[in-house]
């Protein structure tokens, strides 16, 4: 009988360090393409010798060029989101970072299995703590896109947030489906966080950023979080902007 060959025991990630070295030292094979992004937006199996799971590549050079984003930028933005929501501690954006793909530079994210039992539409209507938190974030790097296929439910409550790429603009551009919260005083949560991230955004953060974006926009950013603290409650519409994604879903 000839003997079996050895069956490498390849585990999704068990915690958001073991994935972050997976996305860092796994081998993409690409499997597909999302066809309602608006980029080049990959899907494949990313492996090490004992890890495995799904990921999101978005090569740099399948950016679609935007007349209101420099080209070339959204993959840093979407590191940039990444940068954030770990800061924060809210763990909105799944683990995500710049590398070489198999279509060059790229950003490259885990993929998220969220709970397909959640009807979306409902859901992003409801006073959420997660959806709150969500709320904050995208004021503080200015999201202009938190449409609802961006948002992704998990079966134990949390919720992540993908498709950071027009983010971090100098001008006001807030667009979301979450303005369930305008208006309103911020959690002492959020005050709190708010407070720790505008340190560390004048501190290290900000450095880290600035590989990524540019001194105006890490200033501006900065200035989001004074300004989410001098007024103590979530922002509203401005009016001059379209507040609301579309299409929404
Ligand atoms: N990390 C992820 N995990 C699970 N689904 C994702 C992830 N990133 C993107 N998606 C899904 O793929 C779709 C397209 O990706 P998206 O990031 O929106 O691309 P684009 O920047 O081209 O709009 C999203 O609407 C979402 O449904
Ligand atoms: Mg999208």
């Amino acid at each position: 009988m000839s003997e079996q060959p050895a069956v490498p025991d390849l585990r999704p990630p068990a915690d958001d360090t073991e994935a972050t070295r997976l996305l860092t030292e796994g081998v993409i094979d690409l499997e597909g393409r999302m066809l309602d992004a608006s980029n080049v937006t990959l899907v494949g199996a990313i492996r090490t010798a004992e890890l495995a799971a799904e990921c999101v590549y978005k090569p740099v050079a399948g950016e679609r060029p935007l007349w209101d984003f420099p080209d070339g930028t959204l993959a840093g933005r979407e590191i940039s989101a990444y940068l954030v929501s770990e800061a924060t501690g809210w763990h909105v954006v799944p683990p995500t970072l710049l590398r070489e793909g198999p279509f060059g530079p790229g950003m490259v994210q885990l993929w998220i299995d969220g709970d397909e039992d959640v009807d979306l539409a409902a859901f992003v209507r409801r006073d959420d703590p997660a959806l709150r938190r969500m709320a904050v974030f995208d004021a503080v790097v200015n999201n202009a896109d938190r449409k609802g296929g961006h948002i992704i439910p998990m079966p134990d409550g949390h919720v992540y947030g993908v498709d950071h790429g027009i983010c971090f603009s100098v001008e006001p551009k807030l667009r979301t489906l979450l303005w369930r919260w305008a208006g309103k005083p911020l959690t002492a949560e959020a005050l709190e966080v708010l407070d720790r991230l505008g340190d560390e955004l004048r501190g290290d953060l900000g450095e880290q950023l600035h590989e990524h974006l540019t001194r105006a926009e890490v200033r501006c950013t900065q200035r989001r979080v004074a300004e989410l603290l001098r007024t103590g409650r979530h922002p509203e519409p401005s009016g001059e902007w379209p507040a609301l994604p579309w299409p929404p879903f």
